[in-house]
């Protein structure tokens, strides 16, 4: 095949041949998609050839100029690297692929997997199209299956009514009156076939004074109104105590876990009748 290049070069090289008697080959300085490293282009010399990323060196890597005036072996070229189209993992789909070359993918390229439902994946969903023309290690899918999550005491659970529960089925969770979550609402099977945590039900506290200014969540409020309903277990209140010495007030936390709270010793609490008396929330903080 004769490239436009060499047809340009020509008359130069007759010229030459002519002139010196030096045995000069067809040029050969541009390699489309690589480089090449050359002196010059005159018997006896070599050139070598190297092709850019994503691309391999179709022929040799290396020409001499041969005393006839001509390249040994012959000018190579740079050809796109391509992977064939993926295999797919048992038990997954392609949920993207398109091939850019004909039927197959150029280097970089992605395709994505996913796994049919009920089954996990173990490694990477992506795959990548190497320098090798390969594709990176395919995923696994594998089925994972979840025992059936247990009841938690003072309260209930709900899950999918069929015979076996797989990854990502999902149980909730309810607490009966009086107690409350610790844990998360819903719970999903995860792909080791087990329940990402497990919640339970704490019993709530009954407010352990008749009233009180508290701080709760960072705001004043009136213990008896806020927590009229109970307090629920992992609730978190701070007291207001006095310091009689220095005449101001600081806060004590308490909360509530599985049904106790203890309030402050620090904590006095007026009798209604004490109406002369400053309640702590009301003394300036130390
Ligand atoms: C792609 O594959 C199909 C089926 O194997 C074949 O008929 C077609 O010629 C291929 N196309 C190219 C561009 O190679
Ligand atoms: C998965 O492979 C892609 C592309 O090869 C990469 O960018 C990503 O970080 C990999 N993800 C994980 C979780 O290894
Ligand atoms: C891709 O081919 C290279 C070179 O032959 C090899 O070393 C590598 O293990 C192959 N990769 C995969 C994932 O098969």
């Amino acid at each position: 095949m004769i490239s436009p290049v060499l047809i340009l070069f020509s008359s130069f090289l007759c010229h030459v041949a002519i002139a010196g008697r030096t045995r000069v080959c067809p040029f050969a300085g541009i390699l489309e998609n690589g480089a090449v490293r050359y002196t010059t282009f005159e018997y006896p010399n070599t050139i070598s050839f190297s092709c850019n990323t994503g691309f391999y060196l179709n022929g040799a890597d290396s020409a001499k100029c041969t005393e006839e005036g001509k390249w040994s072996p012959e000018l190579p070229v740079c050809a796109p690297i391509t992977c064939p189209p993926p295999s797919i993992p048992t038990f997954a789909t392609l949920r993207v692929y398109k091939p850019s070359a004909g039927n197959n993918s150029l280097y970089r390229d992605t395709a994505v997997f996913e796994c049919l439902p009920q089954h996990a994946m173990f490694g990477n969903d992506t795959i990548t199209c190497t320098t090798h023309g390969n594709w990176t290690k395919l995923p696994e899918c594998r089925e994972v299956k979840c025992p059936f999550p247990s009841r938690p005491d003072n309260g209930f659970v709900n899950y999918p009514a069929k015979p076996t529960l797989y990854y990502k089925d999902k149980a909730t969770f309810g607490c009966h009156d009086g107690y409350s979550l610790d844990g998360p609402e819903e719970i999903e099977c995860t792909k080791l076939g087990n329940w990402f945590a497990m919640p339970s039900c704490k019993a709530s506290c009954k407010v352990p004074v008749k009233k009180a200014t508290v701080v709760y969540q960072g705001e004043r409020v009136k213990i008896q109104e806020k927590f009229k309903n109970g307090m629920l277990h992992g609730d978190k209140v701070s007291f207001f105590c006095k310091n009689k010495e220095k005449k101001c007030s600081y806060t004590e936390d308490a909360q509530c876990i599985d049904g106790t709270i203890e309030v402050p010793k620090c904590f006095k609490e007026h009798s209604s009748l004490a109406f002369w008396k400053t309640d702590a929330s009301d003394v300036k903080p130390c």
